[in-house]
């Protein structure tokens, strides 16, 4: 089964989210937005800390807030920055993507240029660490 995943909908999600930003340290907004198996959007901005390690990335509130709102499998990951080439996800976020996700889910960065990278969670991070092993 494939399903059609509303990309413009996620970018315009993080795009709204990145505006939103908290990075005065990095001055480096980042947005994202996530798709749940059921079809909802949660979007998160970067919060950053003047206790720097404190901060937290776009993609990891977005899904915080998928779980809070009851989501439970991501279906696609999407990733907005202002690089010039689009941003990857750290290795933090991809642990956490790995979590929600199957290896087989879209994730894709795109920079405000509209260029645009595109990654399955499985590639991000292979070999994950997961629930399996407790
Ligand atoms: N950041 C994200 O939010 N997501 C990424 O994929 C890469 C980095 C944030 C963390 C920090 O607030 C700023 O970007 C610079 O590292």
């Amino acid at each position: 089964m494939s399903l059609e995943i509303p990309w413009d909908r996620l970018f315009d999600a993080a795009a709204s989210a990145q505006a939103r930003a908290y990075a005065p340290y990095s001055r480096f907004p980042v947005g994202a937005a996530v798709m749940t198996d059921e079809g909802s959007i949660h979007a998160g901005c970067n919060v950053e800390n003047a206790s720097y390690g404190l901060s937290a990335c776009a993609e990891q509130n977005a899904i915080v807030r998928a779980v809070v709102e009851g989501g439970k499998r991501l279906v696609a990951v999407a990733i907005l920055a202002n690089s010039s080439a689009p941003c990857p996800p750290c290795g933090r976020c991809r642990q956490m993507i790995a979590e929600f996700a199957g290896p087989d889910t879209p994730v894709r960065s795109r920079t405000q240029g509209g260029e645009e990278a595109r990654y399955t969670a499985g590639e991000l991070l292979p070999h994950s660490f997961g629930r399996e092993f407790l």
